[in-house]
């Protein structure tokens, strides 16, 4: 029997020459019903795409492609970030000084973001390795911890025993700030409660998603925007901008914590899509306070139109 070799839509089949179903004469497909017109057409194609791309790419090559492309998103290139790093806000000063109000809201909730995720997962393995994270929110680090952040310039003196909301609030207190005497503004408000909504409502992977790949994963690029502005003000004593170094040092840890759960969770297609979905989510939720910042720092005489 001679066979002819033919691909379609890039699937390759081999079929024979005599095979009535594909001859150019006898294929009539307005007698066939639905059902058959489908095997027929599953048959010329093969699987789905994503199927193919799924078995083509390991879970690691997809964490790794996920954590990149919450690298490239606008919620960490957001022009705002852009413009406080290289200087070309009208006022960095005041630029910061608003952030340092604004942004405790979000901040300092971060403890209930990982015990709303903890509380979202079963295996007691991830929640040991989101233990860890926890405890060093509370000021608590292990001795190989503190000696790598030494080497980093980060003094033990400045961060033992200080739980990271307090860090924070060193921070604004230099620039002039009590964040924590002013009404919250309403954007910062949603921003808190929509990304625990997300957390405590969303599938554990899409919480994971959340957390790991649209938050912890893009801290160190954004701190390290901070970081370079807060430097130009250039008064600022390290002790009180540790908050931000830290940081960009241990988030890389929790976000490497973060990746080995997340990994657990890829190895189906409905665990890729929650996961990507939970990073979305979670990115652009920052980007949109980052658009509201952004206005305010350009336009400071107009903050209190700017909604
Ligand atoms: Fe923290």
């Amino acid at each position: 029997m001679s066979m002819i070799t033919e691909t379609l839509n890039g699937a390759t089949r081999h079929r024979s020459a005599s095979d009535p179903r594909y001859s150019d004469n006898s294929i009539n497909t307005s007698s066939w019903n639905p059902a058959q017109l489908h095997r027929f057409r599953r048959e010329i194609e093969g699987p789905p795409r994503e199927v193919r791309s799924d078995l083509r790419q390991s879970t690691d090559q997809f964490v790794t492609q996920l954590a990149q492309q919450a690298l490239q998103h606008r919620a960490v290139r957001h022009p705002y970030l852009q413009a406080l790093a290289d200087g070309s806000l009208p006022n960095i000063r005041w630029a910061l000084t608003d952030f340092a109000h604004h942004y405790y809201g979000y901040s300092a909730h971060f403890p209930r973001y990982l015990t709303t995720l903890i509380s979202r997962l079963e295996n007691p393995a991830h929640w040991r390795a989101l233990l860890e994270n926890l405890t060093e929110e509370s000021g608590v680090y292990a001795e190989d911890e503190l000696r790598e952040l030494s080497e980093i310039g980060v003094e033990r003196a400045w961060i033992e025993g200080a739980p990271h909301p307090q860090l924070f609030q060193r921070f604004a207190s230099a620039l002039g700030v009590d964040s924590t005497a002013n009404k919250e503004a309403v954007q910062v408000t949603c921003w808190r409660e929509l990304f625990l909504q997300l957390l405590a409502n969303g599938s554990p992977a899409e919480a994971i998603g959340a957390l790991g790949f649209g938050t912890e994963n893009i801290v160190r690029t954004l701190y390290g925007y901070f970081v370079k502005a807060l430097d130009s003000l250039g008064d600022l004593a390290p002790c009180d901008t540790v908050f931000f170094k830290l940081h960009t040092a241990v988030d890389d840890h929790h976000q490497a914590s973060l990746r080995a759960i997340a990994v657990d969770f890829a190895s189906t297609n409905e665990g890729r899509a929650d996961l990507r979905r939970g990073m979305l989510k979670a990115l652009m939720l920052r980007s949109i306070f980052w658009d509201w910042m952004y206005e305010r720092a350009i336009q400071p005489e107009l903050t209190e139109e700017i909604f």
